[in-house]
């Protein structure tokens, strides 16, 4: 059975219905349909296209539709196109022809699309509570862990930093992602029903009346393009896809820091796997994951781009095609964000070994050129001298401020015994800006 059927002579090939068929991937919309339907219905008995009892009888059949879904006596199967056809063809079984004046003044276009930005809207509003939920577990880490480590650039040991100021870095990247999805819902909160197919309805609907209650903060503007706009889909695959970006390179670290090179942290056994061969093993596997998902997130906002690029207006088929790529980046999204909270939350923080990695590869060099500065030495002699100190250190095997007060006045008369303050790794973080690290 067809909603479409009377044009056709002959039936449809099993083959071509097989690859028509979207209910698998769209079945999650059962909600937003039923959902949207009400309004629809409600809509059409206010501008009395329909009588109040057919509105009634509808109404109910939908809200019936609804409850059995989630309750499992109403499984979503079948050789049902897509999740429309399903909830419209369960809807004229169970009140009969009444039930096909559902689908009065409404394509399965605009249908659609309502009901993919509404599940849009919804994600990413659990989006910005999921991102708000790991920004706060960033912050309370990052209190707990005042210590001094490395810091680095080219992952060579660059200046002291604190594991605070590392987190709070990963901290500002997810409030910008988090304001990014807040934008992003904002722009696509228009209401797309009574688009029709393309064209509007020679019936007086009130498109007002679906945007009030859906929620929406106005109709969309121009039919045309409210039935084959994906603008949204694409933004937050984006926005997800960044997200993902900065999931990946804290994984990277967190994958490093918990190698026997580093050992800065200690992965909760929770996020961690074993191996089937050597007993040892204890791999970062929820980091690596999330790394690799990455990838594949990546690869649905190409897709979904690809897939988008060559249509004409208005509604394709081919749009049917990115809502697998779309929900696989909601789900991969969502699921790494919260086993990166949890991994986040758990972790064990070796202070001792930051500390110590702190004393070696020179940390203080270019506090030793700031303290020449200060002497009177211009910047780019104080550079040079502190190369030769540290060549000097590499010779002897020793850190900077292992060496006496006549061995550093050997590069630098102006060199006093308060120097030894001066590039002291804690006080350090005491002085000009760098106060801002703790
Ligand atoms: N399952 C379809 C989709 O997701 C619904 C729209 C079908 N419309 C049409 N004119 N064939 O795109």
């Amino acid at each position: 059975m067809k909603l479409w059927g009377g044009r056709f002579r002959n039936e449809e090939n099993s083959l071509m219905e097989e690859f028509n068929s979207s209910l698998e991937i769209d079945q999650r919309l059962y909600f937003e349909d039923i959902t949207g339907s009400l309004a629809h219905v409600k809509m059409l008995v206010y501008c009395e296209i329909l009588s109040a009892t057919e509105g009634e009888l509808i109404t109910e059949g939908l809200t019936g539709i609804l409850a059995d879904i989630e309750s499992g006596a109403l499984p979503i199967e079948g050789d049902y196109e897509d999740i429309h056809s399903f909830v419209e063809m369960n809807l004229i079984k169970r009140i009969g022809d009444v039930g096909k004046k559902l689908h009065t003044a409404r394509s399965r276009n605009d249908q659609t699309a309502v009901d993919t930005r509404m599940y849009a809207r919804k994600k990413a509003r659990e989006m910005v509570e999921v991102l708000e939920a790991f920004k706060q577990v960033l912050k309370d880490k990052a209190e707990e862990n005042p210590y001094i480590m490395p810091g680095y650039t080219h992952l060579q040991r660059a200046q002291v930093v604190t594991f605070k100021h590392h987190l709070m870095a990963y901290y500002q990247m997810f409030n910008r992602d988090q304001k990014r999805v807040q934008n992003a819902l904002e722009l696509l909160n228009e209401n797309p029903l009574g688009c029709g197919a393309l064209a509007g309805t020679t019936h007086s609907i009130d498109r007002t009346i679906t945007t009030k209650e859906l929620g929406f903060t106005k109709p969309v503007d121009n039919f045309m393009d409210g039935v084959s706009e994906r603008d949204y889909v694409l933004e937050l695959t984006s926005d997800f896809s960044i997200i993902m970006m900065h999931l990946s390179r804290m994984s990277e670290e967190l994958i490093l820091w918990c190698s026997q090179e580093f050992k800065f942290i200690e992965i909760d056994d929770a996020y961690a796997t074993g191996s089937s061969i050597m007993p040892q093993k204890k791999n970062p596997d929820a980091a690596e994951l999330i790394r690799g998902k990455t990838g594949k997130v990546y690869g649905a906002l190409f897709s979904i781009f690809t897939i988008m690029k060559g249509i004409p207006l208005t509604y394709n088929k081919d749009m049917q095609e990115e809502k697998e790529s779309f929900f696989y980046a909601i789900d991969t999204t969502l699921a790494s964000l919260k086993i990166m909270t949890e991994m986040i939350r758990t972790l064990k923080v070796n202070e001792d070994k930051m500390r110590a990695s702190v004393k070696q590869g020179f940390l203080n060099a270019t506090e030793l050129a700031d303290y020449l500065v200060k002497a009177g030495t211009p910047f780019r002699d104080a550079h040079s001298i502190v190369g030769k100190v540290v060549i000097y250190c590499e010779d002897h095997n020793k850190g900077i401020e292992d060496l006496t007060l006549q061995e550093l006045q050997q590069f630098s008369d102006v060199i006093q015994s308060d120097i030894y303050e001066y590039i002291d790794y804690d006080s350090i973080l005491n002085k000009g800006t760098k106060v801002h690290l703790r």
